[in-house]
């Protein structure tokens, strides 16, 4: 495993960062990732060198259960190794039944849900606290305001800007500058192989900035691992996973794009002896303009091998381009959703 800066700042993270979001978290009548199995795939993320956690404070049922496995985990490690990262926006309903203050980014809902966030974790700071969202109804004065102030406090390092427009970033990083505020130095964008023409403005904004980029669901889910099919207008995969579990699935990650760029990345990894998943993952950390910093969500330690297989192998020019070139039709148009 290789370590490079996150971003521009002077925090070196692991090629991958390894994601928490199905920790504790309830499907009907499954838990995702139990405790022992979080932390046994947490065993397996920092024997495979990842330094890098990304959770969020309305990960798991009820809601901090994610950060509360990992705050149990590292009371048997040394904190200090570790770059950890959350979020702050929805809805908490860890607390009992969610009240008007508690969502958005409102100074007394971020003030509060920090302390929450750092108790479960069992420490006294994050490395990044990312806002989840984009709050429609506080000033953007009002929440930098307040994260700036919790980084002077010495409770967040760098803040962070997950799934926004390029224009409120762009606006973001601007107030920031006239007032003199910390700026977001790292962001969260949903970003993959099959995705990248819509957020192609706002990794501008990142690259221009060199602000750090760390892609969730850079697998869209696992579709990109090739392990589902297209059956008569469905899609199937493996009983159990994640189409499985989540209504959402189909909407979210499969599009009629996302089944060319699979071809493309299977015929790739086929000639480098690699897997569809290390492929995926390997296009993002390879990207030219952009300090890139993929966040993989594992449910098995095998999985997690797996994905981390990517840091081991190296995409030529021409393979790359036949990725990014499998989003387009022959005659140039883009494919559709
Ligand atoms: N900021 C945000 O709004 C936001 C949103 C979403 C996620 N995130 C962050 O990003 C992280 C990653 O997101 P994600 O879980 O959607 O990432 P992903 O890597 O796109 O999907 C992970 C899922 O794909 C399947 N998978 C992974 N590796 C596999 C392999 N080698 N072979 C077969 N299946 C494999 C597993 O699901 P199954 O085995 O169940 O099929 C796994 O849970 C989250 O944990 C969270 O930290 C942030």
């Amino acid at each position: 495993m290789e370590y490079h800066n996150l971003g521009s700042t002077g925090t070196k993270v692991s090629e991958l960062c390894f994601g928490t979001w199905r920790f504790g978290k309830e499907s009907g009548d499954t838990v995702e990732t139990d405790r022992d199995e979080a932390h046994e795939l947490l065993d397996a993320a920092w024997e495979h060198g990842i330094n890098f956690i990304d959770t969020a404070n309305v990960y798991g049922t009820p809601h901090g259960t994610s950060e509360e496995y990992i705050g149990e985990w590292l009371d048997d490690h040394d904190r200090s190794d570790f770059v950890l990262a959350s979020k702050v926006y929805f809805p908490f309903d860890g607390w009992g039944e969610p009240g008007p203050n508690d969502s958005g980014l409102g100074r007394k809902h971020v003030r509060e849900q920090i302390e929450g966030t750092l108790d479960r974790l069992g420490t006294d700071y994050l490395d990044v606290y990312y806002i989840h969202r984009w709050d429609d109804e506080t000033p953007i004065e009002e929440t930098l305001d307040t994260l700036d102030t919790l980084v002077s406090e010495g409770k967040v390092n760098y803040l962070g800007a997950s799934t926004m427009a390029a224009w409120q970033l762009t606006k973001a990083l601007w107030k920031s500058e006239v007032n003199g505020f910390e700026r977001f130095d790292v962001t969260q964008p949903l970003f993959h192989a099959a995705y990248r023409d819509d957020v192609a403005d706002y990794l501008d904004v990142c690259a221009d900035q060199e602000l750090a980029v760390c892609p969730y669901s850079p697998l869209a889910g696992g579709f990109l691992t090739g392990k589902y099919e297209k059956q008569g207008g469905e899609v199937v995969g493996p009983e159990g996973s994640r189409a499985d579990m989540d209504e959402r699935f189909e909407n979210y990650y499969v599009s009629e794009r996302g089944w060319h760029v699979l071809d493309e990345i299977r015929a790739v990894a086929e000639e480098l002896d690699a897997t569809p998943a290390q492929v995926s993952l390997r296009w993002l950390i390879e990207q030219e303009a952009l300090s890139c910093t993929p966040i993989v969500g594992a449910r098995t330690t095998d999985q997690l091998e797996e994905n981390v297989g990517a840091t081991a192998i190296e995409l030529s020019t021409e393979q790359r381009e036949r990725i990014d070139d499998a989003r387009y039709a022959e005659e140039g148009r883009r494919y559709g959703h």
